[in-house]
């Protein structure tokens, strides 16, 4: 199989990471998981305590950070931070780090460099529309904020994170907000992704269907 790429976008919670990497597997692929990558560097400055209106002391921190996913789990500077990244207080205040510039340059370099060297299916907001402009494959992933709310909501009760279907409504409706609107690369869908609405669908009938879409947009 030649290099391939596939790029994932979407609204929080329309299921990209779980699809993202069934699909990997099933390819034999590599998953890298982009939101996790700004997730770390969030929560870096949140235990440093930086406000992030300060944006040379940002920029001093991304600049010395290692972000890396190794067999499905995120190192920061060489500690696995896999659950603490998932955790509310990182959600509330991720989307306004990735709204900075010099944290986008520097990450999105880092993904560039990961999709140059093998096979990858990368789940974002902005692959499709600037990370991986080329790739063969785009798929612009959604489902209404009530079903992405309620995955949510399913998948906190069982890590035993203790948060109401109300502060996950509202926290989505606010990533989607600062995401969409955001000046550098926001939230689109790229003209040439085809749109998967994955309310009220299995994950295997999604995955079926991303297959289907893969093997012919990929010609394999
Ligand atoms: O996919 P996620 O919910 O783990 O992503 C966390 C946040 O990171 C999301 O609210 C927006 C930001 N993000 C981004 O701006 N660009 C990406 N390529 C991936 C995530």
């Amino acid at each position: 199989m030649n290099k391939i790429a596939i790029a994932i976008d979407g609204p929080a919670g329309a299921g990209k990471s779980t699809i993202s990497k069934l699909i990997a597997e099933k390819m034999g692929i590599e998953y890298i998981d982009t939101g996790a990558m700004y997730r770390a560097i969030t929560l870096k400055l949140l235990n440093r305590g930086v406000d992030i209106k300060d944006i040379q002391s940002v920029k001093d921190i991304v600049d010395e950070t290692k972000v890396e996913l190794i067999n499905g789990r995120v190192y920061l500077d060489g500690v696995d931070v896999s659950e603490e990244i998932r955790m509310p207080y990182v959600s509330s205040k991720v989307s306004d780090v990735a709204a900075i510039s010099c944290v986008r340059e520097r990450l999105v370099y880092l993904q560039r460099e990961m999709a140059k060297k093998s096979s990858v299916i990368m789940d974002g907001r902005d692959i499709g529309t600037n990370v991986l402009k080329d790739a063969q494959v785009k798929i612009f992933l959604t489902a209404s904020v009530e079903e992405r709310a309620k995955r949510r909501f399913v998948e906190m009760k069982n890590k035993g994170i203790d948060i109401s279907f109300e502060e996950i409504c509202n926290d989505i409706r606010n990533r989607d907000t600062i995401d969409s609107n955001r000046e550098i690369n926001p939230l689109r869908k790229a003209e040439d992704a085809i749109l998967v609405d994955t309310t009220g669908k299995t994950i295997q009938e999604v995955v079926d269907e991303i297959i289907s879409i893969i093997r012919e947009g990929a010609n394999l």
